[in-house]
């Protein structure tokens, strides 16, 4: 390569990086989980500090990049004549010097300062709000909404229009509640509450995941919002909470036998019944996905993971290890999963699937 072609190659590089960066950033605005198009004041407010601070960084860029292209060409060893003089020889520049480390710190100062504004902002707590209780679970969420006196799992509703904060806790390892659109992250640590909230403002389906490492199946561990109406929100509750019998339903033998109720409850979603081994399945058949959103809640969906948790989330508590189970005979209810056609049949699962199913 001519040495001379350098700084051109490196400019079309810069170039395109920044190109692909703005195409993914931009131009697929409906990548579930972007921070580009915030939806509430939490995660907007947290985005405008976000460019501001880069557009004034890409100033910079810009300023000393170009700067460098430009002596890189201007005194390229190529154009001097056999002759020229050296140029003055220098050592240090006190004012250049003094200049940049004032600039430098001023700099500092003014991303300094929108930062703590926000910080101020995200850490005063609403009056009002809806207050959700996040507990991170390996590898799923409990939601507990104490207004309510709801309980439910991996998906939750949220009206527009009201501020909602989620006190987050963990009863296992640390996660980090993560919804881009909503705005985040902030860690569930065990043993202590810390909270994150925001004022949802469209309707829509918001996803998020679980961002601190947690795990074997850390990668599947997400979470849905849905932003109601204030409206639809009302539905949902009285949905949630409006009186069934599960224990009468048909299949419900099946459940009871197959040891279901050793982890999870289909009776009852209140307070009484939180921090399960397994996530509440009261009202389970109106969640759009199970699993902590790594399956779709449908026939098909419920029946693959009945008959396989591990395969789809290694490590979950769902189906302990063969190794675990001790012995022959009478096998610990969570074990009965193992070998699941010796003790689970395509006829049980079938009615297991049809109980759950109707649970809404
Ligand atoms: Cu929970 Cu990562």
């Amino acid at each position: 390569m001519k040495r001379s072609s350098a700084p051109l190659i490196m400019a079309i590089t810069v170039a395109a990086l920044g190109l692909y960066w703005l195409y993914y950033s931009f131009a697929t605005p409906y990548t579930p989980q972007t921070t580009f198009f915030p939806t509430t004041d939490f995660a907007r407010s947290t985005h405008e500090v976000y460019i501001f601070v880069n557009l004034l960084l890409l100033a910079i860029f810009v300023l000393v990049e170009g700067a460098l292209i430009w002596v890189l060409f201007r005194f390229r060893k190529e154009d001097a004549r056999p002759g020229d003089p050296l140029p003055e020889q220098v050592h240090g520049n006190t004012k250049i010097e003094v200049g940049l480390t004032v600039a430098t710190t001023l700099l500092v100062i003014v991303l300094f300062v929108p930062s703590c504004q926000q910080i101020q902002f995200m850490q005063t707590k609403p009056d009002d709000a809806l207050v959700i209780e996040v507990t991170g679970k390996q590898w799923w969420w409990e939601f507990y909404l104490p207004e309510h006196d709801l309980v439910t799992a991996n998906e939750v509703h949220v009206p527009t229009g009201r501020p909602v904060r989620f006190d987050l806790t963990s009863t296992d390892v640390i996660h980090a509640f993560w919804i881009p659109r909503l705005g985040g992250k902030r860690d569930n640590v065990p043993g202590r509450t810390q909270f994150i909230w925001m004022t949802p403002e469209e309707p829509g389906i918001y996803d998020g995941q679980c961002a601190e490492y947690c795990g074997s199946s850390h990668a599947l561990m997400s979470m849905r919002v849905v932003v109601d109406t204030p409206e639809d929100y009302a539905a949902w509750v009285a949905q949630q909470k409006a009186p069934s019998n599960p224990a009468a339903m048909s299949n419900f033998a099946s459940f009871a036998s197959a040891g279901c109720l050793t982890c999870h409850t289909t009776l009852v979603n209140d307070g009484t019944v939180r921090n399960m081994l397994g996530p509440n399945l009261t009202k389970v058949a109106t969640r759009t996905q199970i699993a902590a959103g790594i399956l779709p809640n449908d026939s098909d969906g419920m029946t693959t993971w009945i008959q396989n948790p591990q395969y789809h989330k290694p490590s979950a508590k769902m189906d302990i290890p063969a190794a675990q189970c001790t012995g022959e005979g009478e096998p610990d209810p969570c074990c009965r999963m193992i070998g699941i056609g010796n003790c689970l049949s395509e006829e049980t699962v079938a009615q297991l699937v049809s109980y759950l199913q109707d649970l809404k």
